[in-house]
This record gives structure tokens, C-alpha cells and sequence, in this order.
């Protein structure tokens, strides 16, 4: 049982299971034809063979292949584990000297043996479970993931999708300045991309009401369109650096608003409208940098999976899952 898996493991978001399943095609391997996964506690396991070639890549006309989550366009997922490997372990500090051999830093995402878990967990060196500020520069160091399949058996990966700790973070809350938390998953989003507006950078932000985003890119010294068919907040609009557009963002065109830095997007809307709209800036070459948020409806059943893959399969472009969307996917851009 010791050795390498070749494949990825999906963690799955909690509460969205349902949507992973149906990324990874329904059934279980060894089930129904077609079926490709394969259970460990609550994590999916896709053999690289079935990952490239299963139904939920070749029912997409768009080409399966993205860099941060292997050749299947899956989203919906908190972490993937990359290289996931099993090892057998005699005692606890038999478990933490494997995985303290390979690197420094390993999150545990347990889900039994939890007292064991955290005794191996108190000899690996600390990660810090502080909330961040921001902004704050992600160090670019690995992340490595390992759970316990039972009292002597390590299921880990030294590399994994996501930079946070099993892919969460949380950052120190501003319960006074934003009018609502929205702002966070803009936050994680660019702490994520390692790049930010700065000072004069010219932004567009679609959707913006009450104005959570707008506050924090105004509070980054960024100049800001805000355009909503609701008013923002009084005291986010008399902010430095913020203009605000009473109006349906989807129809103005980019010409209206001319040559940006960044377009910013959390507008309630069907994902196809957003990747209509988001189509045209980009051929107009008005902007280079994107985030936005794409909103998910209904089941897995009803639910647009197709947008979400053609956002991915643009140039220069990813899809994600952050640890602030909800019902959510984002878009992000940024060459
Ligand atoms: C989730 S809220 C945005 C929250 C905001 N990002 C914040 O940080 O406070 C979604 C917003 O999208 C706006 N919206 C929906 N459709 C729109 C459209 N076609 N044009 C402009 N705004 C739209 C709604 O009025 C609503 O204010």
C-alpha cells in the first residue's frame, strides 16, 4: 500500500461535493461505465489516465487542459493534490520525519484519527493559522497536504494546487470600512495572483453595490469606475479616486469607458452574459487584467458547467474556486 498514486486528488469544496461529482464524471470507478473516481474519506482520487480522456472533459468542445488542475477542467475544488503519494508509518514522529524529509511546510486536512493527526501535525515545523492583513505577499513556497487513511498509513502530496494552507485563508476583517464582506474574495483573489492595483492604477468595477470592492481597490489608491443599476453607499462614493455610473454595466460597451488596468466584475448575472461581455473587452484590448466573479445557479443538474470551461479555455485565463465564493466561481486574467 506504500507508493506513489499516479493521478490527482480533489478536495472537494464542503457543501459542493455534488458539483465536483459531476465535473468528474458521476460514478465512481469499478461502477457504472464511465465512472472515474475513486473515495479516500472525502477526497476524490482520478488515476491520470482516466483524468485525461474521462466524459467530462471530451463532453466540452473546449480544449481539457489547464496548469493548476491537470488535464480535467474541474473547479469545483478547495485543493488538488498533485503528486499524492502513501506511505506506511510506525510511530508519530516516524510520520512527521517522511513528510519533514520531502519540505517545510504540510497542512493536515484530517478527517479521522484526528488525535494522532494532531500530535504528527505538533513535530512538523508551525504554519501560521493568523488571519492575514492586506495587503500581504504570498511567499512562493510550497504547500504540501497529508491526511491519515488510519493509524500507520500517510496519504500526502508535497505539491498542491493551492499556495493556502488546504487551501484556506482568512484575512483580518474590516467590520468598519466595506459595506459588505464581498471585499474578501477580491482580497484573496489578488493575493492569489501575487499582483494588485497600485496607486493611479484605472479600474473598472461592474456589479459594485454597496460597494465593498470599490472600497477596497479605492483604498489601494486606484482610480474607480464603480457601475451599478443600485447606488453605492454615500460615504464609498465620496471616496478618492471613485466615480460612479448609474447604469446596466453589460451595456456599455468598452469604448464607452476607454483604456483600463483592471476590469473588476461581482455583478449578479447569468455566466453567459458575463463571458459575452468579458469576450468583447478582450478583443477591444482596452484591458489586460480581469477578475470576476461568475455566478452559479440551480443544481448540478441545471447548473452551467459549459461557461465556466470557456472562461478557462481563454488565453492567458483560469477559473477557480476561492475560499470566499460561495455558489461561485472566479475568473481571473492576468498576463
Ligand atoms: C453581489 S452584489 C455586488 C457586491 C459588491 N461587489 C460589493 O463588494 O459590495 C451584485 C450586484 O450586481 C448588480 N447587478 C446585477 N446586474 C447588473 C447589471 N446588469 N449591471 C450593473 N449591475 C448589476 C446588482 O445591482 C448588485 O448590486
Amino acid at each position: 500500500m506504500t507508493g506513489s498514486l499516479d493521478g490527482l486528488i480533489y478536495e472537494p469544496v464542503p457543501g459542493f461535493e455534488d458539483h465536483l461529482e459531476k465535473e468528474l464524471g458521476s460514478a465512481p470507478a469499478g461502477g457504472a461505465p464511465g465512472g472515474l473516481w475513486t473515495r479516500y474519506g472525502p477526497f476524490y482520487f482520478v488515476p491520470a489516465a482516466l483524468a485525461a480522456t474521462g466524459p467530462a472533459a471530451s463532453a466540452s468542445a473546449v480544449p481539457a487542459v489547464s496548469a493548476a488542475t491537470g488535464p480535467r477542467p474541474v473547479f469545483w475544488r478547495r485543493n488538488v493534490w498533485q503528486k499524492p503519494f502513501i506511505r506506511e508509518f510506525g510511530s508519530i514522529a516516524g510520520a512527521a520525519s517522511i513528510l519533514r524529509d520531502i519540505q517545510r511546510n504540510w497542512a493536515p486536512s484530517l478527517f479521522t484519527r484526528f488525535r494522532r493527526g494532531k500530535l504528527i501535525a505538533e513535530k512538523l515545523p508551525p504554519l501560521s493559522g493568523k488571519p492575514r492583513g492586506f495587503p500581504w505577499l504570498l511567499p512562493d513556497v510550497p504547500m504540501g497536504a497529508w491526511t491519515l487513511l488510519d493509524d500507520h498509513t500517510l496519504l500526502a502530496s508535497a505539491e498542491c494546487a493551492s499556495p493556502f494552507p488546504g487551501g484556506i485563508i482568512e484575512f483580518e476583517e474590516d467590520r468598519e470600512g466595506p459595506p459588505s464582506r464581498a471585499y474578501l474574495k477580491l482580497w484573496e483573489a489578488l493575493t492569489l495572483l501575487r499582483r494588485r492595483p497600485v496607486a493611479g492604477s484605472v479600474c473598472l468595477d461592474a456589479g459594485a453595490s454597496p460597494g465593498g470592492w470599490t472600497w477596497a481597490l479605492a483604498k489601494l489608491g486606484a482610480k474607480v469606475t464603480a457601475v451599478d443599476r443600485s447606488p453605492l453607499e454615500q460615504r464609498i462614493t465620496d471616496m478618492d479616486g471613485v466615480d460612479f455610473i448609474r447604469h446596466d454595466a453589460f451595456t456599455l460597451e468598452p469604448r464607452h469607458i476607454g483604456r483600463i488596468d483592471w476590469l473588476f466584475c461581482d455583478a449578479a448575472c447569468y455566466p453567459s452574459r458575463l463571458f459575452e461581455w468579458v469576450e468583447k473587452w478582450l478583443a477591444s484590448g482596452l484591458c489586460e487584467n480581469y477578475v470576476c466573479t461568475i455566478k452559479m445557479q440551480g443544481s448540478p443538474e441545471t447548473a452551467d458547467f459549459d461557461t465556466p470551461r470557456r472562461f478557462a479555455a481563454l488565453d492567458g485565463s483560469r477559473v477557480v474556486h476561492l475560499y470566499h465564493n460561495k455558489h461561485e466561481l472566479t475568473y481571473i486574467r492576468c498576463p
